[in-house]
């Protein structure tokens, strides 16, 4: 009897495991602590900030444009797009990703210039992937230099917060020495400019972007779980916007001058991440990180140049 008592007691409090949220089943991490990049920046807002890009009807704009839902439903997906176009810059926004069940869904904050350059276009990515239950939100970054589609050079992390309780703060950093993409200003990716990837890394003037889409196709378990719409709309809300960099409609001109004289992350704070970051960007990457192409030899037979380079 006690033993069948144990069991059921034992399957009744995996079921209300089951039935709770995601955010208060996981272990709480705390980052290490790291300077804030985020603080040395304007703050602007939205429609300051970015144009409709597509979906207009489910591009809501709040409190006065200040802040934005970007909705997914069954008639569209939506999005924004930079007013300017920059020629490396520090890009950062605070987004809360829609709760519940969300498999299939793409919320993508990104720099591109594809528009410009289709045949060698330049790309920066964060992409976060909705999942299927008992899962979680999946971070991915990647990047595309001079169209280098052919290599796809995604990592993909857990966050170590649930992305869709509050606001997070998601950033890219890109200069001549690097790209840097941190969350809530802990690094979790550094791409270092070096000789090894130098032809694929972005040096182009790239406009800002955030997304949602339906990535039925691909986003959660190669696709085995599309978009239910019967849980529709998602929303993705957008505050805090920071976006400071070399402004130019021209490409040759941000290129052809000294771009350090126009490049506000150009300084020696910027060339290198400090201790404290890279502490932060070691921790991201040991506990949180679970795929990364520099170790995906089934997929690449010859590893691309940059992941076999000391640094
Ligand atoms: C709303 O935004 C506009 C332009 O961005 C600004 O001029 C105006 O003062 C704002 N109104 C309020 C109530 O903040
Ligand atoms: C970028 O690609 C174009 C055409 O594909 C090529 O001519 C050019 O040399 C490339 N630039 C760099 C920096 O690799
Ligand atoms: C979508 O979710 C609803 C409600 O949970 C469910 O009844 C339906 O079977 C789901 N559709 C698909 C295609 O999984």
């Amino acid at each position: 009897m006690a033993g069948l008592h144990k069991k059921f007691a034992f399957f009744g409090l995996l079921k209300l495991w089951m039935l709770m949220p995601v955010s208060s089943r996981g272990p709480v991490y705390t980052p290490p602590n790291v300077e804030r990049v985020t603080d040395q920046f304007r703050r602007i807002s939205v429609s300051q900030g970015y144009n409709v890009f597509y979906g207009g009807s489910n591009v809501h704009l709040t409190n006065n444009g200040t802040s934005a839902d970007l909705i997914l439903d069954k008639s569209s997906g939506s999005g924004l797009v930079s007013k300017n176009r920059y020629y490396y810059g520090f890009f950062s926004a605070a987004m809360k990703l829609p709760a519940g069940f969300t498999s299939g869904i793409v919320t993508a904050f990104y720099l591109s210039n594809q528009d410009l350059f289709p045949h060698n276009h330049d790309e920066i990515d964060f992409e976060l992937l909705g999942h299927e239950k008992r899962r979680q939100w999946v971070l991915q970054t990647n990047l595309y230099g001079n169209g280098s589609v052919g290599t796809g050079r995604e990592e993909k992390f857990y966050l170590w917060f649930d992305p869709t309780q509050a606001f997070h703060e998601y950033s890219i950093l890109w200069n001549n020495h690097h790209i840097v993409f941190l969350v809530d200003n802990v690094p979790v990716r550094e791409v270092i400019h070096n000789g090894a990837i130098s032809s694929a890394y972005p040096s182009k003037p790239m406009s800002a972007y955030v997304t949602i889409w339906d990535g039925s196709k691909w986003a959660t378990h190669g696709g085995k779980y599309p978009v239910n719409y019967s849980y529709a709309p998602f929303a993705t809300s957008l505050r805090g916007i920071e976006m400071e960099g070399c402004i130019r409609e021209n490409s040759a001109a941000c290129s052809k001058r000294s771009v350090s004289s126009l490049d506000p992350v150009d300084g020696q704070e910027f060339a290198k991440l400090s201790q404290l970051q890279t502490t932060g960007l070691e921790w991201a990457r040991g506990k949180h990180m679970f795929y990364s192409y520099c170790q995906d030899k089934s997929r690449y037979k010859v590893l691309p140049p940059e992941c076999t380079t000391a640094k």
